[in-house]
């Protein structure tokens, strides 16, 4: 051991495994760890991403498109991204995340519906999950894209 753990610590980190085990998990590992399981999770949804399913995809009209969008939207997107996509949700504050600003006039994807719903589906090795990895439905990637392309930019 090279680094002298307080009492407290110790008992803290016997609650998760041994002492030896416990000691190598250090900030700066768990965070290579979690970047690591990020970039296989970006890597394996990548090669799962068919952007054909969308052409095969259909809606009654642009209201519903945008409505299940805007459902998607509060109850997995705005957490991070903030109601207004301005990237300020209250996870990006409590656990300090840098969250893009998608109203700004020059955003990336300004207009870019199949570049936003790939971004969805495979996410980002930084804190973007990789929404179709974790279950997100192709109609829900297309809904939340024109929600933010459509409704979210055009209130700048
Ligand atoms: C845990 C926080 C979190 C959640 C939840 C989240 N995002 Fe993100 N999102 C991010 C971060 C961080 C980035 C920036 C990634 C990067 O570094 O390029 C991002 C990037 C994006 C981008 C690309 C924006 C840009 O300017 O590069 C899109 C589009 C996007 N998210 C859409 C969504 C949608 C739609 C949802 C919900 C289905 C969602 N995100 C849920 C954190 C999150």
């Amino acid at each position: 051991m090279t680094r002298k753990l307080s009492g407290f610590m110790v008992v803290l980190l016997l609650g998760c495994g041994t002492a030896d085990e416990a000691e190598e998990i250090t900030p700066e590992a768990q965070a290579e760890a979690l970047r690591a399981a990020r970039a296989d999770s970006v890597a394996q949804a990548t090669d799962m991403f068919d952007p054909t399913v969308f052409d095969t995809l259909t809606w009654d009209n642009d209201n519903a498109r945008w409505e299940r969008g805007g459902v998607v939207w509060s109850f997995t997107c705005q957490r991070c991204h903030g109601a207004d996509g301005a990237g300020k949700g209250p996870d990006a504050e409590t656990f300090d995340i840098a969250v893009p600003d998608m109203t700004v006039a020059d955003w990336a994807y300004a207009g870019d519906v199949p570049g936003i719903r790939e971004r969805i589906f495979v996410g980002h090795d930084s804190e973007m999950p990789s929404m179709g990895l974790i279950g997100l439905s192709y109609s829900d990637v297309d809904a939340a894209a024109h929600y933010i392309d459509d409704l979210l930019r055009s209130t700048e």
